[in-house]
């Protein structure tokens, strides 16, 4: 299709006005910040959450009885009330975990070690991130040291950057038992259908969706999406380093093997919700929480609720086609499956794409040297062997038309 049939939604929040809130800028205000798919600053509120608690508040959670001990142990709850609202979840199938992939990976180990029997079936797509893929490759092994074989079947991405539905089918046997799966693309920047898949797939195969690029983009609903497993790391919707997200559908609890095991928090932290602790978190938490960034969650969520998550998902929607419509005047440009070739009204704020004339890496590198910041390379794919080596850009809330236009140019300058 042609980018000029694009029809950009007009923004309603302002991308400067939400910079202000972001003290990295204000320090680099000519700054252009387009890695946020790799990870997001810390608005103000966030960095307080860390400031308070190690100048502050420092202790250990649930396991004393003093009031910072225990006010740490109310707000990892508090955190855990935040993030079951924010994804429609119940609180206690929220667990705590260190990032995205060690959710994933808690998925394959937790779920898959007690629930895969000889000759069981996993579907994944090599397109996908790694952390999606790789921890399946890891629990074939472990289990193949156990005497045991479970068979990994790839499917493929369609040539407009979703997941091809008919690669889906016949991946697919009466031995699958779960598809991993992505709810927004880190390279393509497309929605990846997951309803259309869970119709395909049926009710009795799981599905362990990825939404590290869709958390603070657009709704993650694990009701609408009927995952059974679902996973996010907090540094990419504006909290801290160091934690993630891992929901699990209460039905599955019982047939978890613990994740981790080792010390856990004391009923201080029954006592603040008034329910005992879910089996769920006891299998997959254990020692020491991160207690700031746990924290920081909900100052996260604060801070998306505040600008409204509709608001940012138009904003970011129209920065995406305002950039394809002015890389669309670069020489030689190649777009990525994604937005531009599936012919979305917009998009997700991720963008990829290449140059005829000049290599990726040599790009981003000029960009850089003007302190224009995005990715190159082959994005933590699984599958190295095929793919091509993009630029990929990728907005977020303040980011600002002022960005594109300044890249654009320098882009021009670069390819002159
Ligand atoms: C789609 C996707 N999944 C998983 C991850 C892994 O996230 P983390 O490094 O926070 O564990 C990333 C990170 O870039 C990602 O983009």
């Amino acid at each position: 299709m042609s980018v000029q049939s694009y029809c950009p939604v007009k923004p309603i929040s302002n991308g400067l006005q939400i910079k202000q809130h972001f003290p990295v800028f204000d320090s680099a205000p000519e700054d252009v910040f387009f890695d946020n798919a790799s990870t997001t600053q810390k608005p103000q509120s966030v960095i307080d959450v860390f400031q308070r608690f190690y100048s502050a508040e420092c202790s250990n959670a649930g396991r004393a009885v003093y009031p910072s001990s225990f006010r740490a142990a109310q707000s990892i709850e508090q955190a855990r009330r935040d993030v079951a609202r924010f994804i429609n979840a119940d609180v206690n199938e929220i667990a705590f975990t260190a990032g995205a992939t060690d959710s994933l990976n808690a998925v394959a180990w937790s779920w898959g070690l007690s629930n895969l029997k000889d000759g069981d079936e996993i579907l994944y797509c090599p397109q996908d991130h790694s952390s999606a893929v790789l921890p399946w490759q890891n629990l074939q092994a472990i289990m193949a040291s156990l005497g045991r074989t479970i068979r990994l079947i790839p499917f493929s991405i369609h040539a407009v950057g979703d997941y091809d539905f008919q690669s889906i089918k016949q991946a697919l046997s009466d031995r699958t038992r779960l598809i991993a799966l992505s709810h927004i693309h880190h390279v393509f920047g497309v929605d990846m259908e997951i309803g259309e898949i869970r119709n395909i797939v049926g009710p009795h195969v799981k599905i362990s969706l990825d939404a590290s690029q869709s958390i603070g983009h657009t709704t993650v609903d694990v009701q609408k999406l009927d995952a059974d497993f679902l996973s996010f790391s907090g540094h990419k919707m504006f909290a801290g380093n160091g934690v993630g997200i891992l929901y699990a559908k209460a039905k599955h609890h019982e047939r978890l093997t613990p994740f981790r095991s080792g010390g856990r928090s004391e009923p201080v932290v029954a006592g603040a919700t008034g329910q005992s602790r879910a089996e769920f978190i006891d299998k997959i938490e254990s020692g020491t929480a991160n207690i700031p960034a746990i924290s920081s969650l909900s100052a996260a969520i604060q801070f998306i609720d505040r600008i409204g998550l509709p608001e940012i998902e138009t904003h970011v929607s129209f920065l995406t086609s305002q950039l394809i419509l002015q890389l669309s005047t670069l020489n030689g440009i190649v777009f990525a499956p994604g937005p531009v070739t599936c012919g979305c009204p917009g998009g997700f704020g991720i963008l990829s794409f290449r140059f005829e004339q000049a290599e990726s890496l040599d790009i981003a590198s000029a960009l850089a040297y003007e302190k224009i910041y995005v990715r190159s390379g082959l994005h933590c794919r699984a599958d190295h062997t095929n793919s091509d080596d993009f630029i990929r850009v990728s907005m977020h809330a303040y980011n600002t038309v002022d960005d594109i236009q300044i890249m654009t140019e320098s882009l021009r300058g670069i390819l002159s």
